[in-house]
Order: structure tokens, then C-alpha cells, then sequence
């Protein structure tokens, strides 16, 4: 498909073995084991290179994991109101709060789950001074700019793009915008490699060098893919060492797919198998209420146990939406109704963005510990969970 996101990730890991019969269906299984492999990469990040690490909460917020996150990681990075609440009560350390728009009877409320408050303008920034200075928490405050220096694949993940409202545009910065501010935030990555981030430093340190002075810590955002297996970490932490020499400044790396990435699987099972041309399955699994970035980004997601020839069928979820198909998947056995399967790589922004359009039912949660086999179903979602939401 044109715009089609690669896959960057999609390794099956200890999943190879999971039996998939264990967990009730849909369910999410995120291994624990595959966690904490992560977050010893990006603990050995931050050790090394002297950079706080936070977990971004709007990629993974698996709060029944956030006492094993906290054994590796500063803290989190929050996107507004819930997520500051929910990393300040479940996760605990350092909160950050970037949102793009602040709410004036949210903002004292915000403020006290916060440590950095980062704004996304200088005008959300003078407004909302005065509640960070009469704030009893003492909170730093920073603005969000806009490099103006595209790294991006896809316009839609490149908050760089054409009139892009993420960020304070950096060829316009002056002393009377960066008035207060003790913190520069810059997010321009998605799923990227080390040198995006060089190149984008590249771009812009020069315009931000003459407030170096008055700045605490530069935050240098998510996007970045430190924990896959070709992520040059050794030029990371070379990187931020320099960054740290050069500027005198403290620096945050604030990621979210990595603390996730290949850890977790969504278990579904075939309903039913009509034939329209060519071989269909229906399947407990919604595109558009479990995993939407595979419309939203589009990508197709690696399932466990595909094969290159065999038994050809186009997955769909049970909901009205034509346009809820999951992709074309090859087995090397023709499918049965009651069959199980797994969608590789859905810890990260699949668990996080679920709904009940047409009331299909939420994906139970489970923890799963490659090691020790042990399995825990955390939760299990029902009618109530959807009738919740509505009035
Ligand atoms: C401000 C900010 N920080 C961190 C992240 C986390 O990015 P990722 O999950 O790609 O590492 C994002 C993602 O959109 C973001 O917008």
C-alpha cells in the first residue's frame, strides 16, 4: 500500500513457544522478561551516558508494570491531566508534561503531578507562569520548539512538516519567548536510528546556544528506537556526553515504543472463514478498535507463525467497518474456526489506544514471564467497561 509504514520491529522472541491457549481471547501478553531487557538497554544508556531516561506513558502505560519500569528509569513523560496523575501515583520519580494545549482548569491540577511543565508556545507559557510560580511543588518550565529540520518519513509522524502546530518554530526564538523558561523540549523522531537525532541537533544548536546560559536541561524527546538490535547506542551515549560537555545542560531522552518494543502479543482466534474471491478469516481482533495504527499509520503487524507459501487468508475484525481488515497472512496449515493466532509487537500503542466502537469487546491484559512461565491475567475487561463510557 502507498504510505505504508514499515514494520520495524516484529521479532517473535520467547513467543515462539507461548501457548496461546492459555490467555482468554482477544488478550493482550506482554512478557515481562522482554520488558526488563529493554529497560536494562536504556538503564545502560542513561548510566553511561549521564541522560535521565523517562518512559513515555502514551506509548506504554502498563501501570502493573510500573514498579519494574521504576527499577530502571527515572520516571515518566506525560501528555497531559490523566497521564501526569496516573505517573505521579502508579510510577513515581520525575514526571515531564508536554501537551500541545493546557486547559486552564486543568493547569494547577497538572502542575502538581509535574516536575517539568512544557509548554508549546510562548503564549500557553505567559499564560500559565504565574500558576507554575505559585505552584507548592517547585516545577521547571520548558517550551516545546520546532526545529524546522524534517527527519520524518511520514508527514503524519513528522511533527517538522508544513505548518506543523508541535512547537515553537527555532528560527524565531528570542529573549523575551524564552523568558522563564528553564528547559528546551524538542520531539521530531518516530521509530528512528541515531543519526536523525544528531542531524536534527545539528540543525539546531546554534539558534538555541545563546540561552544556554539560563536553561537547566534540554529534552530531547522519544522516536528514539534505542532498543532495537541496530540502534548505534554506543554514538547515543557519546552523543549526550557531548551534548551534557558542550552545553552544560542536563538531557532527557523521553522514549516510549523502546521500553516496549517486541514485548508484548495480541492473541485472537478465527470466528469464521467465508470465501469472497478469496479466502477470508473473521476474526476476534478489530483493526480499528484494537490496533488502529493499522488504519491510522497504516502498517500491517507480523503475526506469529506466518510463513511465505501455504494458506492464504485476508484477516478482518467482527465490527460494521469495511475497512477493518487486518492484512493478507499465510499459514502453513488451513485455518479452523476456534484457531488461535498473535499479532507480533502490540505492547506499544495498541493497549493504549483500544475502544469499543460497535461494543467490541476490550482485549484482556496478562503478564507473562518467559523465564518462569508464570502467567498473571491482570485484567479482564466486560460490559460494564463499555457501557462506562457512554450515557
Ligand atoms: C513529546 C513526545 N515524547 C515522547 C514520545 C514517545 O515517542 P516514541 O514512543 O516514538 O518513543 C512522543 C510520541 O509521540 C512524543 O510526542
Amino acid at each position: 500500500m502507498a504510505g505504508m509504514m514499515q514494520t520495524q520491529a516484529g521479532d517473535a522472541g520467547a513467543f515462539k513457544t507461548f501457548d496461546l491457549s492459555r490467555v482468554p481471547s482477544p488478550c493482550f501478553v506482554v512478557d515481562e522478561v522482554a520488558v526488563r531487557r529493554n529497560l536494562s538497554v536504556l538503564k545502560d544508556v542513561a548510566d553511561r551516558s549521564g541522560a535521565h531516561v523517562l518512559s513515555a506513558l502514551k506509548a506504554f502505560s502498563m501501570f502493573s508494570l510500573a514498579p519494574v519500569v521504576r527499577e530502571y528509569l527515572e520516571g515518566t513523560c506525560a501528555s497531559g491531566l490523566y497521564e501526569a496523575r496516573l505517573g505521579r501515583e502508579k510510577y513515581g520519580g520525575e514526571v515531564a508534561t508536554f501537551c500541545a494545549g493546557y486547559k486552564a482548569s486543568e493547569i494547577d491540577e497538572i502542575i502538581g503531578y509535574s516536575d517539568h511543565m512544557i509548554f508549546n508556545s510562548p503564549a500557553q507559557k505567559e499564560r500559565f507562569l504565574p500558576n507554575v510560580r505559585a505552584a507548592k511543588n517547585r516545577v521547571d518550565v520548558g517550551l516545546r520548539i520546532n526545529p524546522e529540520h524534517s527527519e520524518g518519513e511520514v508527514e503524519k509522524y513528522d511533527p517538522c512538516a508544513p505548518c506543523s502546530r508541535l512547537g515553537f518554530p527555532v528560527s524565531r526564538l528570542d529573549a523575551e519567548v524564552m523568558q522563564g523558561v528553564n528547559g528546551i523540549h524538542m520531539h521530531t523522531l518516530c521509530e528512528q536510528g541515531f543519526e536523525p537525532l544528531e542531524r536534527t541537533w545539528n540543525a539546531v544548536k546554534d539558534k538555541i546556544a545563546p540561552y544556554f546560559g539560563q536553561l537547566k536541561w534540554i529534552n530531547f524527546g522519544g522516536g528514539h528506537h534505542i532498543t532495537r538490535a541496530d540502534y548505534d547506542r554506543e554514538a547515543l551515549i557519546a552523543f549526550v556526553k557531548d551534548v551534557r560537555e558542550a552545553t552544560g545542560l542536563e538531557v532527557y531522552l523521553e522514549p516510549g515504543e523502546a521500553v516496549a518494543l517486541d514485548a508484548g502479543i495480541l492473541v485472537g482466534e478465527v470466528l469464521d472463514l467465508p470465501v469472497n474471491t478469496m479466502d477470508l478469516a473473521i476474526v476476534d481482533i478489530s483493526a480499528t478498535c484494537h490496533m488502529p495504527d493499522v488504519i491510522e499509520a497504516p502498517y500491517r503487524p507480523a503475526m506469529l507463525d506466518e510463513v511465505k507459501q501455504g494458506h492464504t487468508y485476508r484477516l478482518g475484525g467482527p465490527s460494521c467497518l469495511a475497512g477493518d481488515v487486518i492484512g493478507d497472512y499465510t499459514r502453513a496449515e488451513r485455518l479452523e474456526v476456534g484457531d488461535r493466532f498473535a499479532f507480533l509487537d502490540q505492547a506499544h500503542y495498541s493497549m493504549v489506544k483500544t475502544n469499543t466502537f460497535n461494543g467490541v469487546p476490550l482485549p484482556a491484559i496478562a503478564v507473562w514471564n518467559s523465564k518462569s512461565d508464570e502467567l498473571k491475567i491482570i485484567r479482564e475487561f466486560a460490559y460494564n467497561d463499555f457501557l462506562n463510557r457512554l450515557s
